[in-house]
């Protein structure tokens, strides 16, 4: 899923005094970043925090990031590799906006950024389905405690919705999850709707999006 960059630069990141160049490149994220950040630019505030679960290679977020400037962006991943990597583009975008990856795991009962809270967003691309059904209860816990009211959880990737697939293709992929990992899979909506109840989020849009995958935008209910 995330391969080593093909497309270094020519002067080793060490030569220009930022660290070793350990950035990763994932084709999917050069592939959705675009449609993905035309729907963020309508759904986002013009200002605020964002905190960025599962940020993998951190393509997204410097992406993101670099094109909403008036937006402070904190990128996440539990994995050393993908914060790496993270962090080698963040470096190498020079951007203000962005911060270094913070270390979360959504299963864990409290985060390193309990004391920045309440965030204005939240984002999770690609993750639920790569990861146990605990980390999508912990993610809508973590967005019951840290949104302020009317905030966004965002989530994007496949989804079923009342247990049917949008493709034959999303079929496939969801058995060869499952094939990885039993407790892996894709998600399904209404599940995730429910989650959302007990937190206090209200799911306001589904949105269609290439590839057979879709955007969920949750907005945290004024008075959770
Ligand atoms: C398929 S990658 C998606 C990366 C990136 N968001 C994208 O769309 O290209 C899934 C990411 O979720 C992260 N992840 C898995 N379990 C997690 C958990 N419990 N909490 C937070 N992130 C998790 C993984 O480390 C991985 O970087």
């Amino acid at each position: 899923m995330i391969e080593k960059s093909d497309d270094r630069p020519p002067v080793a990141l060490e030569q220009r005094g930022v660290g070793a160049d350990q950035r990763m490149f994932s084709p999917s994220a050069a592939r959705n970043a675009a449609p993905i950040l035309a729907i963020l630019q309508r759904v986002l505030p013009s200002s605020g925090s964002v905190l960025e679960i599962g940020c993998g290679t951190g393509e997204h977020a410097v992406s993101f990031a670099a094109a909403m400037p008036q937006l402070t962006w904190r990128p996440s991943d539990p994995d050393p590799d993908a914060r790496a990597s993270a962090s080698s583009w963040i470096s190498f975008a020079d951007l203000s906006n962005v911060s270094a990856p913070l270390d979360i795991d959504v299963c864990a009962s409290t985060w390193c950024v309990e004391q920045d809270a309440p965030f204005d967003v939240m984002i999770s691309l690609n993750m639920v389905h790569i990861a146990p059904w605990s980390a999508s209860l912990g993610l809508f816990a973590g967005a019951g405690r840290l949104l302020r009211a009317g905030a966004l959880l965002i989530l994007y990737g496949p989804f079923t919705r009342d247990g049917a697939h949008n493709a034959p293709s999303n079929a496939a992929f969801d058995v060869s999850l499952k094939a990885r990992n039993q407790s892996w899979g894709l998600r399904d909506i209404a599940d995730l709707e429910r989650l959302g109840e007990v937190s206090g989020l209200v799911l306001r849009e589904t949105i269609e999006m290439p590839a057979n995958n879709r955007m969920l935008v949750f907005a945290k209910r004024d008075n959770a």
